[in-house]
């Protein structure tokens, strides 16, 4: 019987070819890899395990948490801090940087994550995710300020999500393209499944919450209006869409067969800029896709590129692929 690539031998083997992988970012990730594994075998308990509820506490963007939400957030702690190569974590779930124990070995870098997207969908048995996000740590062997995390998404080192469906999938990017694992159970391995990933610069295909529609702005009514009138409209060919509310599904699917993912800019709440998060949402999907021939924007601007200045900023994004991303941004300019 053949094993297969496993992502464990996948990363070794990227560092002896290209280099770009350290010792010491293998041993990160591989703890990482640990703690989706162990919140892909909490999710699959389901109901059985007891924990399929809301608690009575909100997190830092007043979103109700669920008991998974803070369960896996713990899952990723306890995994990731005694790797000794974190100088400190940031996650939803987490108004302000998470201190590594003084007990435990610092490092230097810094992890960035969104230990379970997509929860609304979990208690209805509906695909979720893990996102993570891992730059480096300039500063001295200080406990890392919120101001050390305040990176452009362009200086990420590795990017990468868990997606708990019909079976687990280990997507990652350390900037060398992007590739995809399944995880074997039976020997408890993600195994090379999906090498190569590559979004294809066309689609018919596009995913937004249609019920915001109301609040959208002009470029994003424009574009969908196009899409929606199908063969007849200025597109000539219809198109098919799909909304899970489940990013890291969307972007999962996006990868395999192309499409267009938007949670754009809108009018609904005037003090928020979008609904999903720059540091540990759109900034490591947007890597991936970028490396995956895609493309990423806000509609005004590179999401890659943004400066964050803030742990839990908002951002609006359009993401998938290029071609039509890119018509999506021309519809932008001169609004
Ligand atoms: P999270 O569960 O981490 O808060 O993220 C949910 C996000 C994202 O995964 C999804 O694309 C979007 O919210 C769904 O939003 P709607 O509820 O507006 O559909
Ligand atoms: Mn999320
Ligand atoms: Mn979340």
């Amino acid at each position: 019987m053949q094993i297969g690539t496993t992502l464990t031998q996948f990363l070794a083997d990227e560092q002896r070819r290209a280099g770009v992988i350290t010792d010491d970012l293998r041993i990160l990730l591989g703890e990482v890899f640990t703690a989706c594994k162990v919140i892909s075998n909490a999710i699959n308990q389901g109901a059985l395990a007891g924990v399929m509820g809301n608690l009575d506490s909100e997190n830092v963007q007043g979103e109700t948490q669920k008991q998974l939400d803070v369960i896996t957030n713990e899952i990723f702690i306890e995994a990731c801090e005694r790797s000794g190569q974190l100088a400190g974590m940031a996650s939803e779930e987490m108004e302000d940087v998470y201190r590594i124990p003084d007990n435990f070995v610092r490092g230097r870098y810094l992890l960035v994550f969104d230990p379970l997207d997509g929860s609304s969908n979990v208690n209805v048995n509906i695909s979720v995710g893990t996102i993570f996000s891992v730059l480096h740590h300039d500063g001295d062997a200080s406990h890392p300020a919120v101001s050390d995390f305040l990176q452009p998404g362009t200086r990420q080192v590795a990017a990468g999500y868990a997606l708990y469906g019909s079976s687990t999938m280990l997507v990652l990017t350390t900037g060398q393209g992007v590739n995809g694992f399944t995880l074997d159970r039976n020997i408890g391995e993600f195994v090379l499944t999906h090498p190569g990933m590559t979004i294809p610069a066309d689609t018919k295909e596009f995913a937004i919450n249609a019920s915001n529609q109301r609040f959208w702005e002009a470029p994003v009514q424009r574009y969908v209006a196009e899409c929606v009138a199908g063969k007849t409209g200025p597109r000539g060919r219809d198109f098919n869409m799909r909304w899970v509310a489940s990013m890291v599904a969307e972007v999962h699917r996006i990868l395999v067969r192309g499409g267009v993912f938007m949670y754009p800019k809108d009018t609904k709440d005037p003090t928020k800029a979008g609904k999903l998060r720059l540091m540990y949402e759109a900034n490591p999907m947007s890597f991936i896709v970028e490396q995956a021939g895609g493309m990423s924007s806000t509609g005004r601007q590179r999401i890659l590129d943004i400066q964050p200045e803030g742990l839990h900023q908002r951002v609006p994004v359009i993401l998938g692929s290029k071609n039509e991303v890119e018509l999506v941004v021309s519809y932008h300019q001169g609004h």
